[in-house]
């Protein structure tokens, strides 16, 4: 009897049987059915049946390794910044205004001498090949497909500023970390100029981030990626990063003459300091907190930006980033007194689902949201938009 079973449970016929069985359901639809009713899960929607920006981020999610996609995702300490420069737009309601008359919306504009169909930029963000391979070239043509939205590009962008100025015809911007001998940054500004960006950002507020989320992530990375972000703020207790702390307001005397076009400061929080760029010769202010990567507990972008708006005076236009995800954003901001808006994110997040049609169609949303909104608030053009088309309550 024994012999029978142990020749039953391991002939041929059987292990065969078993085969062909478990082939069958393998490749049954039933079978799959039984085992998860919502099976649809394993399927990344497509480009056409993205309706917001945020419907990028978890395919930018699915698509990325994990170290790269928090690079992009994560903000400074314990994030209350980013948590904040989402929290601010709803303490901001728009008004709404029927029977405006309304029967065209128009969007454009000029900031700092380049002329914009809508205003919205996409905001210097770092390394794009490590989101989509043709990197900040694919973030350019899908910038110049978006009715030539422009772009600033990065200091830290992965592909040089020629090789990216030569992908696409759309208006470009510079943002540049200064290095602290003046001199040092004339071949980056020269590069840029020549290649046509058309106004330089200087970018003033990340002397010392501290990020621990990268910590938490140091499993995930390489050893060569690892080992050089061992090494910034060696030998400070406090990670001070040191590279970046010796800015002071003699920066932008140094160089402005290396400058032919717009010089704008980048990471201007008060009034204060807005007050002091001005003094400075400064030509435009990015109000932001750097996406929640620079101070950590520092306010949100919107809730100050009335009064930088108010310190300005008109003087130089007031451009925001932060948080920003919707076109109704955008109409808040403008509301407050913003000249533009930029977005980080939402544009790397395009980038890294559908390349530079990731990168259009994030842009084309934001927009056509942007004019759903003004034509809800009676709004037909920019000059019309003002701080009676909001109520905030910044808490
Ligand atoms: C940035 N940002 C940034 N800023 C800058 O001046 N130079 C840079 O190289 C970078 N790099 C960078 C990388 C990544 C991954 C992010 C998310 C951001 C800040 C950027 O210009 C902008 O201020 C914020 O991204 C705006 O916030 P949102 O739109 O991302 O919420
Ligand atoms: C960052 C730097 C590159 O935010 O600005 O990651």
């Amino acid at each position: 009897m024994d012999k029978l079973i142990h020749h039953w449970g391991n002939g041929l016929t059987r292990r065969h049987a078993f085969k062909g069985l478990a082939g069958f359901l393998a490749g049954s639809t039933l079978l799959h059915g039984q085992q998860d009713v919502f099976r649809d899960h394993s399927r990344s929607p497509g480009l056409a049946e993205l309706t917001s920006s945020f419907d990028f981020e978890p395919i930018a999610y699915a698509k990325l390794p994990r170290g790269v996609f928090n690079y992009t995702a994560y903000g400074s300490g314990g994030e209350f910044t980013l948590r904040r420069n989402r929290a601010a737009f709803d303490w901001v309601q728009l008004v709404p205004r029927g029977l405006a008359g309304v029967t065209a919306i128009d969007t454009s504009t000029e900031v700092c001498g380049t002329k914009m169909a809508f205003p919205i930029m996409v905001a210097p963000t770092a390394a794009h090949v490590a989101l989509f391979p043709e990197g900040e070239a694919a973030t350019h043509v899908g910038c110049t497909n978006a009715s030539d939205t422009p772009m600033i590009i990065s200091a830290n962008a992965s592909l040089p500023v020629d090789k990216i100025a030569e992908s696409a015809s759309g208006p470009l911007w510079y943002q540049l970390y200064p290095r602290q001998q003046p001199e040092a940054n004339r071949p980056l500004l020269e590069t840029a100029q020549q290649a046509g960006c058309q106004a330089i950002v200087v970018t003033v507020d990340q002397q010392a981030a501290y990020y621990e989320r990268r910590l938490h992530d140091r499993h995930l990375l390489n050893s060569a990626t690892r080992a050089r972000r061992a090494t910034r703020g060696a030998g400070s207790p406090y990670r001070i990063a040191g590279f970046r702390s010796w800015y002071d307001w003699k920066l932008f005397h140094d160089l402005r003459p290396m400058i032919q076009v717009p010089m704008l400061a980048k990471g201007v929080l008060t009034a204060e300091d807005a007050r002091l760029c001005v003094e400075h010769g400064v030509e435009g202010i990015v109000v932001s907190n750097h996406g929640g990567r620079a101070l950590d507990h520092s306010p949100s972008s919107l809730e100050v930006l009335p009064e930088i708006v108010d310190a300005v005076a008109g003087r130089i236009p007031v451009i925001v980033d932060s948080g920003f995800r919707r076109g109704s954003d955008v109409l808040k901001a403008l509301a407050l007194g913003a000249s533009a808006v930029c977005f980080g994110r939402a544009p790397r997040y395009g980038l890294a689902s559908f390349g530079a049609d990731g990168v259009q169609k994030v842009l084309e949303i934001l927009q056509g949201e942007l004019v759903l909104a003004m034509a809800q608030t009676g709004r037909p053009n920019l000059a019309s938009i003002d701080s009676s088309l909001v109520r905030t309550d910044f808490a």
